[in-house]
């Protein structure tokens, strides 16, 4: 790491709040981080409490292993992966509570070395896990241009998609782009930055590594598979950073707290049938961060914390 400004969590009280803590239960954290999450968990547990923690950065992982609590136990690997972490570690026991805290940690923004920064010089790497995938580097010197394009309007909703991807390729036919200054020094030239408020590079960097990690998606695997793992009552909170998160895990919760539509009709469908034992949630809320917070935080001005329960 090159600066040691420690990461603040985000909406913090509220998460734990939402999660309603058993002393008993068991607890997972889908997003360890720097622990700010699983340190509040730990606290809140009693004596038989249990804590899994997941993260896929080995740095994050260095850190959950400085803590030692039989209570607690941390997995490298990929929240989408849950089932096989629960199969491979043999735990068969549902769980009370999950939190998920999504995006980027302050540790891997500010290490020269990861590639998120626009702001600080180094390798265009951007990966979570750098073990897997391709670099943001490789794949911004040979993806098709048109697909740049596309990740740049649909992850990072930016105005100016078509003049940056165009100027991608002009500069890579001559020279590959390695650094994230090149990069972002790049998209500076070539977009009427100095009327916006943010650095012009913001959503670029964003929609690249919302895509080289492949956020999105592994967000709707795991929304697929984790009802199956929530104990009766229940929580599952969410704290989302991108809208097309947030609309996500806002559908998940919707889609899975209504009774299904054709319950008048007679006879049912086998898969009709299957719907109505499925699994329901209560929606619980959702809680936007304070102006202190915002102000105290920047980083949290867009996070957006939903919480739902299991029913039955
Ligand atoms: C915003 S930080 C979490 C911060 C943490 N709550 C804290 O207070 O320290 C997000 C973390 O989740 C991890 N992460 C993001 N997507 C992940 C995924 N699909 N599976 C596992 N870890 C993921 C990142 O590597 C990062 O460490």
């Amino acid at each position: 790491m090159n600066n040691k400004k420690k990461h603040q969590t985000v909406l913090l009280k509220e998460t734990i709040q939402s999660l309603k803590i058993k002393k008993n239960g068991i607890y997972v954290d889908g997003t360890f981080g720097e622990g700010g999450h699983s340190i509040k968990i730990l606290e809140k547990l009693g004596e038989n409490g249990t804590l899994y923690a997941i993260d896929q950065d080995p740095e994050a992982i260095k850190i959950a292993k400085k803590i030692t609590d039989h209570r607690f136990h941390i997995i490298h690997g990929n929240f989408a992966e849950i089932d096989l972490f629960f199969k491979k570690n043999k735990i068969k026991k549902k769980i009370d509570g999950i939190i998920l805290d999504l995006g980027v940690s302050t540790m891997q923004i500010m290490s020269k070395k990861r590639g998120f920064s626009f702001n600080l010089d180094g390798p265009l790497d951007m990966r979570m896990n750098p073990k897997i995938g391709i670099s943001a580097s490789k794949w911004i010197n040979q993806e098709k241009i048109n697909k740049i394009y596309k990740v740049l309007k649909y992850f990072g909703e930016e105005k100016f998609s078509k003049r940056i991807a165009e100027a991608i390729k002009k500069t890579r036919k001559k020279k590959p782009i390695i650094t994230t200054l090149e990069l972002s020094n790049l998209i500076k030239s070539h977009i009427p930055w100095e009327k916006r408020h943010k650095h012009p590079a913001t959503k670029s960097f964003q929609a690249i590594r919302i895509f080289i990690n492949q956020e999105i998606n592994l967000l709707k695997i795991f929304l697929d598979k984790i009802l199956k793992f929530l104990n009766y009552k229940g929580r599952i909170s969410i704290i989302s950073f991108h809208s097309l998160e947030d609309r996500l895990v806002k559908q998940f919760m919707i889609k899975n707290s209504k009774n299904p539509h054709f319950l008048n009709k007679i006879p049912l469908k086998e898969n009709e049938i299957l719907q109505l034992y499925q699994k329901k949630l209560k929606i619980i809320h959702r809680i936007f961060p304070t102006k202190k917070e915002i102000i105290n935080n920047p980083r949290s001005r867009s996070a957006i914390l939903r919480t739902a329960e299991l029913k039955n």
